[in-house]
């Protein structure tokens, strides 16, 4: 059987393409991801994120739920105190921007509705294939936070046909800086866990996972190191992770994820769901510039 990127997808979980953009367009990302670091919301706007019951817990889960159809701002945990007030150099001080650079943003669009892009998706055999969300993710040296070990179907659930992970490296991932680990051929495991929706008993839609999370050996895991300009291609149902980047390097990525629209059921309990203001459209007719 020829080695397509179908197949390896089939057979790993994961598709390493190495230099799906050149330097000078990761370049690019990295000024447009930068700039957007610069205009950060408001002090007062900020106490929202560090709020971890009451009332401004609801309005961080509000302000999570609504950034389907913005360009939304999350920050390290280690990064604000109590009041709002940045605790680290404030370059540093974002987690990611999301989710929905690859509508909003020119340049996001221009690199999430490119013929690269197409390609993959008619090489991977999708017939409609949707952009669902977008994430600038930072990654930045010393405050980078842990992301646990996880499905991307836990959030973006899709049956039979699952999601599929764009994660394109801007800068190169290394041990050091907390690339990607997946565990190799664990997308055949089916779904492990779900957070689905939720009405609380005050009528607030809260979102709750419906399983606690398993514990997935340390020694299953593979590191993928990729150089600038890599393309990760992630299988929903594969288990992946990245570590607390420790390190003195920023490890800036740019992630969107596709999904199927033909014949295929998008779970109403998902957190993200296809808005006015944030169709899901087709990669293979939408134009790169509106
Ligand atoms: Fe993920």
């Amino acid at each position: 059987m020829p080695d397509t990127i179908r197949n390896q997808l089939e057979r790993d979980g994961y598709v390493i393409l190495e230099d799906f953009l050149s330097r000078a367009e990761c370049d690019e990302l990295l000024d447009a991801g930068r700039d957007l670091a610069r205009n950060l919301p408001s002090k007062h706007q900020r106490t929202i994120f560090t709020s971890v019951d009451g009332e401004k817990k609801q309005m961080k889960e509000d302000y999570f739920m609504k950034s389907n159809d913005k360009i939304s701002y999350f920050f390290e945990d280690s990064a604000l105190d109590a009041n709002g007030d940045i605790v680290v150099d404030p370059k540093f001080c974002l987690n990611k921007i999301g989710h929905a650079l690859h509508l909003l943003h020119p340049i996001f669009r221009c690199y999430t509705y490119s013929e690269r892009v197409k390609t993959v998706c008619r090489e991977l055999g999708f017939r409609v294939p949707c952009v669902a969300q977008s994430m600038y993710i930072y990654k930045n040296p010393g405050v980078g936070g842990e992301v646990i070990p996880h499905q991307d179907i836990t959030y973006l659930h899709t049956e039979p046909i699952p999601p599929i992970g764009f994660w394109i490296a801007l800068e190169d991932a290394t041990i050091q800086n907390s690339c990607l680990w997946v565990v190799r051929g664990s997308h055949k495991s089916g779904v492990h866990r779900r957070l689905v929706r939720s009405p609380d008993k005050d009528g607030n839609i809260i979102m709750v996972y419906d399983k606690p999370n398993p514990i997935y050996p340390e020694s299953s895991f593979l590191p993928l190191p990729v150089c600038k300009g890599t393309c990760i291609l992630i299988h929903g149902n594969v288990v992946h992770k990245s570590a607390h980047n420790r390190s003195d390097m920023s490890r800036h990525a740019y992630t969107f994820h596709i999904i199927e629209k033909q014949n295929n059921k998008y779970s109403p309990d998902n957190w993200l769901q296809e808005g006015e203001n944030a169709p899901f459209q087709n990669v293979y007719t939408t134009p790169q510039i509106v």
